[in-house]
């Protein structure tokens, strides 16, 4: 858009249901976070907005896995990734959630206003029913095979495997999760969104408008939705968590997540325009406001196809960008919370920034190396080696290296202060620089408003990179050695040190949205105020006044050792393989519900249930929770692995007696054949209990 008025930005919703990975980091918060520092930079009036999603059935399922309420789920998760955010110098104007009052009631009249107008339809179907759990089962809750892939890990609405979203009607075999149950078919009334009627509208507005501008997978993408054939998509769910459908005849129904999740960028806004004063509604109604959303791919349709039909209707702005990041893999494999193959932002935040030495230095490296790999045109991989080598072969070698050694001689050739600039002495190592200054300054401002973050990052560091050439090339050192027989050689010292100034006073401006605490640290070395860090600024060579004098220097980043990258790595192997394990049976148990279906007395007296004594325990190498324990039975002594390491030490169980399913089939863990199960009772926080008699009984007597 040509000379927005003012730009809104949004970074999409995280689920407020478990901690988030840099793989989010450097998909949509990172890069949103450079664009906003960079606008405000200019001076532009900008609002960045960001939230929790605190909807949809990813909360109940994490509150059944955390044995709590979803009321507590998403109070611990909101709170936990607004302070992660802020550790990591997100800076967003708001951060709101969507459980908040003002967003129901924003996005319950969202509803109202569109199905008043008669843009939605009703319909009435056959959804799918758990007869056990007496549940309509949101598409979460259903697994089955998928369709395209053929993996057995696909849900009713996406395939964990292949990627493709699905509705639950294509899974092959379904079968719910709550109950294991087949589910059934019953009739139920929900409301649609009819996005065949807005066909036309989206093949010119993507298609045709944003073909150059929006990114090429992002215009792939929307191109097969659209070709696919836009069905209607259903805006209600049958559920007890979320918003409130607002009609008398939906009672027991809320809002798809879907729908009034991305509302939630403008109850943010509102909510933003309450504590500062302002009037949201110029920031989504007015067509000189330029909207930008950060979002990851899996994100794509619902920011590009089904939250613009539903702004289109609603009377507000469409977004002008898009920018969306393809995923980032983690050594080698695909980051995974289910796998447990990931690098929390929480993490990094313990092990670097709230460790010594760490604080803002170690905040702007992970922004650092997460900006220079970001995806954004293809998956691209952290992996601890790459993140050392851009530390201390960019950060330190490169950035660090250069204004340090520009204040070390400006401290010992010019007294500390800014020496003057004789333009008659200019060389044209000097004319270079300055150029060098101006054309990176216009090619790094070309990239950030193409939303090119890499680029740009890149074009910053060869700025530094080309002060340390040229330094170099100029050796100050060498000619102070000929001061006592060449006075004239003072002149040409000032004019390198002047300008390896100016030129740190410029890299402090343009590493500002990427690295906002390396500035920090660079305006105090400098004692400059804020002002100076406002873009236009940038390329000039007179922002460092002669005459005056500057701090000593401060170490801008430390090296990253062998040894901590060894630590992480052996970290990240060591989650994995704790999770690896096939869980053992009390942990599958965890994460299903309660309520399971009721059976018959023949189905319990199939179970052969005993007491015994644990006579051994030890560990399982390479399972951390794992013990071998072998369990006196009366006529015999059984060894049954079982998933307490991490509750229970080998020592301090034996003699123990517990409750042990005799009659289970023979099971393999870790080479291990395991012959029972120890029965264990799990408290709310996670904790395991052993089941055993109030009293000690002999060996081998039956439970009944
Ligand atoms: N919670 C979603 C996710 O993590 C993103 C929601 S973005 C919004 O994938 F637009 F709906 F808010
Ligand atoms: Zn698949």
């Amino acid at each position: 858009m040509q000379n927005p008025k003012r730009y809104l930005i949004t970074a999409a919703l995280p689920y407020a249901n478990g901690l988030k990975h840099v793989g989010h980091l450097a998909g949509a918060y990172i890069p949103a976070d450079i664009y906003a520092r960079y606008l405000r930079a200019q001076l532009r009036d900008v609002v960045f907005v960001c939230g929790s999603d605190e909807h949809g059935t990813a909360i109940p399922i994490q509150a059944r896995k955390e044995g709590t309420t979803a009321q507590a789920i998403i109070d611990k998760y909101h709170e936990a990734m607004r302070q992660d955010f802020g550790d990591l110098s997100i800076e967003f104007d708001i951060y709101h959630r969507t459980s908040d009052p003002l967003h129901h009631e924003t996005a319950a009249a969202f509803f109202q206003q569109l199905e008043q107008a008669g843009e939605l339809e009703t319909k009435e179907t056959e959804q799918f029913f758990d007869p056990e759990a007496q549940t309509f089962l949101a598409d979460r809750f259903i697994k089955g095979t998928c369709p395209s892939c053929k993996s057995d890990r696909a849900f009713g609405d996406q395939c964990e495997s292949c990627g493709r979203s699905l509705s639950p009607d294509e899974l092959i075999n379904p079968l719910s999760t709550l109950s294991g149950a087949t589910p059934i078919l019953k009739k139920t009334t929900h409301w649609y969104l009819p996005l065949g009627k807005h066909e036309a509208f989206l093949r010119e507005w993507i298609l045709e408008q944003h073909k150059q501008d929006w990114r090429p997978t992002v215009v792939g993408q929307c191109k097969g939705w659209i070709e696919g054939g836009l069905q209607s998509r259903a805006v209600t769910r049958d559920l007890d968590w979320g918003v409130k459908v607002p009609l008398p005849q939906a009672d027991g129904k809320v809002l798809y997540v879907w729908f009034d999740a991305p509302i939630g960028y403008i109850s943010a806004t509102k909510q933003w325009a309450i504590d500062n004063g302002k009037d949201w509604e110029p920031y989504w109604k007015d067509a000189d406001t330029q909207l930008v959303h950060f979002i990851g791919k899996d994100n794509i349709v619902f920011h590009c196809i089904i939250f613009p039909v539903m702004l289109k209707l609603g009377g507000y702005i469409l977004p002008d960008n898009v920018p969306s990041n393809e995923f980032l893999n983690l050594e080698g494999d695909k980051m995974s919370t289910s796998r447990n193959w990931k690098l929390d932002m929480r993490d990094y935040i313990n092990d670097f920034v709230k460790a010594e030495n760490g604080g803002g230095q170690a905040v702007d490296m992970l922004r650092y190396y997460l900006t220079q790999i970001a995806p954004e045109t293809k998956d691209s991989e952290f992996t601890w080696k790459g993140f050392q080598d851009a530390v201390n072969n960019e950060l330190v070698a490169v950035l660090g290296n250069f204004v340090n050694r520009s204040w070390v001689l400006m401290h010992k050739l010019c007294k500390g202060k800014v020496p003057p600039y004789h333009a008659a002495k200019a060389d044209e190592y000097d004319k270079a620089l300055i150029e060098q200054i101006r054309v990176a300054t216009e090619s790094i401002t070309a990239h950030l408003e193409k939303y090119q973050f890499r680029d740009a990052l890149f074009t910053v560091i060869d700025l530094a990179r080309h002060g340390n050439q040229y330094m170099q090339r100029k050796e100050p050192w060498i000619i102070a050695k000929r001061l006592e027989t060449e006075p004239d050689a003072q002149q040409s010292i000032d004019n390198c040190l002047h300008l390896c100034l100016q030129l740190t006073a410029n890299l402090t401006i343009l590493v500002n949205p990427f690295l906002p605490n390396t500035t920090k640290t660079l305006c105090q070395m400098m004692k400059v105020v804020d002002r100076m860090l406002e873009w236009k600024n940038a390329g000039r060579i007179d922002l460092l006044k002669v005459g005056y004098s500057l701090r000593e220097p401060q170490l801008l980043f430390r090296k990253i050792e062998d040894t901590e990258i060894a630590t992480q790595l052996e970290k990240l192997k060591k989650n994995m393989m704790s999770n690896e394990i096939p869980p053992a049976p009390i942990t599958t148990q965890a994460e299903l519900p309660a309520a399971k279906p009721t059976i018959q007395f023949d189905d319990f007296a199939k179970i052969e249930l005993k007491v015994g004594t644990i006579v051994a325990a030890e560990k399982v190498e390479k399972a951390d929770k794992l013990l071998k324990l072998s369990v006196d039975l009366g006529t015999e002594t059984r060894t049954i692995v079982s998933g307490i390491a991490l509750h229970y030490s080998p020592e301090e169980i034996i003699g123990k007696q517990v409750s042990v399913v005799t009659n289970l089939a023979p099971r393999k863990m870790r080479g291990i054949e395991s012959n029972g199960m120890i029965l264990m009772a799990e408290d709310a926080s996670g904790k395991l209990h052993f089941v055993n008699p109030q009293s000690p009984v002999e060996p081998g007597s039956g439970i009944s």
